[in-house]
C-alpha cells in the first residue's frame, strides 16, 4: 500500500495526516497557524515529523489557501494569509526529505471529494465550493483537476457577485466570499448584535458575550437549536452560495456541485436555501439537466486526503 502525507494550511490551523491510497487517514496531527507567516514552513515540517509512519510515505502534498502558481510550489498571493510570491514548496522542501508539492487548498479538497467523498458516484465532473474563512473552488473536469493556463483557475471566491460591493482581501469589491463565506456570516451576526437588533439576544451571548469572538460554529449550532435570527442568517448565507453556484454552473455545467468547508456542518439548514437560490437563478432551467447539488462528505479532512492523493498520483 502506498502512503502519502497531506497537509492543509488554513487561516486558523494547520493539519497534517498520513493517508492511504484508499483515502483513509491513518494518523493525524494539527496546530494553530502561526501569526507570522514566515514560521509556517517550520510548523509544517514539525507536524510531518510528528506523524507516525511518516518515513513510509512517498511524498507530501500541501493544500494552501491562496493562488498557487503552475510550478505547484509558489503561493503567488493569499487574501487571508500574509503570502506574496511565497516559495512555500521550496521552503518546506529544505526541511524535509520527501518530495513536496503545493496545491490550492480547495483544489486539494475537490480532488479528495471527487476521489473518495461526494463525487464517488461520478468519474467525470465535479465542482466543489468550500465555504470557510473564504470561499474556495475546485473543478474536476473529465476526471482531472482543472488548473487553468497559469495554475490559478477556480478562484471562485473572487468572482464579482455584487457590483462595487464590499472590499475584499484581494483588492477587488463585491467578491463572492464577502457574501457567502463563514467570515461574512460572522460579520453579519456581529452587526446585528452591535446594532442591538431586538432578535439578536441569543447571538449576543455567543463568544462569551464578546461579539468579536462569535464563531461560525457557534452560529450554526444556535441555528440548529432553532434560534430564528441564526436560522435567518444561515438561510441568507445559503442564498448567496446558491446564487454564485448558478453563475458557476452557467460556465462549467458540472454534473455534481458539492458544498464543503465549515458551513457543510449546518447540513440541510443551509443546503435547502442553496438549492432554492440555485434553481431560481439558473438560466433556462427548464431546458437543461440540473447538477446534483449536495453536501461534501469528507468534512475538514477533504483537504488532507486530497493533497496526499495528489502527491501520490501527480508528483511534481
Ligand atoms: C483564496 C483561495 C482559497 C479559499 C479557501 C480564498 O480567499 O483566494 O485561494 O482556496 O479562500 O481557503
Ligand atoms: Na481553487
Ligand atoms: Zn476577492
Amino acid at each position: 500500500m502506498t502512503l502519502a502525507i497531506g497537509v492543509d494550511i488554513g487561516g486558523t490551523k494547520i493539519a497534517a495526516g498520513l493517508v492511504s491510497e484508499t483515502g483513509q487517514i491513518l494518523d493525524s496531527v494539527e496546530e494553530p497557524t502561526p501569526e507570522d507567516a514566515s514560521a509556517i514552513p517550520v510548523a509544517v515540517a514539525d507536524l510531518v515529523e510528528r506523524l507516525t509512519g511518516e518515513q513510509d510515505a512517498v511524498g507530501i502534498g500541501i493544500g494552501a489557501a491562496g493562488f498557487v502558481g503552475e510550478d505547484r510550489q509558489t503561493v503567488r498571493f493569499a487574501p487571508n494569509i500574509d503570502w506574496r510570491e511565497e516559495p512555500l514548496g521550496q521552503r518546506v522542501q529544505s526541511l524535509v526529505k520527501l518530495p513536496v508539492v503545493v496545491e490550492n487548498d480547495a483544489n486539494a479538497a475537490a480532488w479528495g471529494e471527487f476521489s473518495f467523498g461526494a463525487g464517488e458516484d461520478t468519474d467525470d465532473d465535479l465542482l466543489l465550493i468550500t465555504v470557510g474563512t473564504g470561499i474556495g473552488g475546485g473543478i474536476v473536469h473529465h476526471g482531472q483537476l482543472y488548473r487553468g493556463g497559469f495554475g490559478v483557475a477556480a478562484e471562485i471566491g473572487h468572482m464579482r457577485i455584487v457590483p462595487d460591493g464590499i472590499l475584499c482581501g484581494c483588492g477587488q469589491r463585491g467578491c463572492y466570499e464577502q457574501y457567502g463565506s463563514g467570515s461574512a456570516l460572522v460579520r453579519d451576526a456581529r452587526e446585528r448584535v452591535l446594532n442591538e437588533d431586538p432578535r439578536a439576544g441569543a447571538i449576543a451571548a455567543l463568544g462569551g458575550g464578546d461579539p468579536s469572538r462569535i464563531t461560525g460554529q457557534e452560529l450554526t449550532k444556535l441555528a440548529k437549536d432553532g434560534d430564528p435570527l441564526a436560522v435567518e442568517l444561515l438561510t441568507e448565507l445559503g442564498r448567496w452560495i446558491g446564487e454564485g453556484a448558478a453563475v458557476l454552473a452557467t460556465i462549467l455545467d458540472p454534473s455534481v456541485i458539492a458544498i464543503g468547508g465549515g458551513v457543510a456542518a449546518a447540513g440541510d439548514l443551509v443546503l435547502a436555501s442553496v438549492v432554492e437560490a440555485f434553481e431560481t437563478h439558473l438560466p433556462a432551467r427548464a431546458h437543461r439537466p440540473q447538477a446534483s447539488l449536495r453536501l461534501a462528505t469528507l468534512g475538514n479532512e477533504a483537504g488532507i486526503i486530497g493533497a496526499a492523493d495528489l502527491a501520490r498520483v501527480e508528483p511534481v
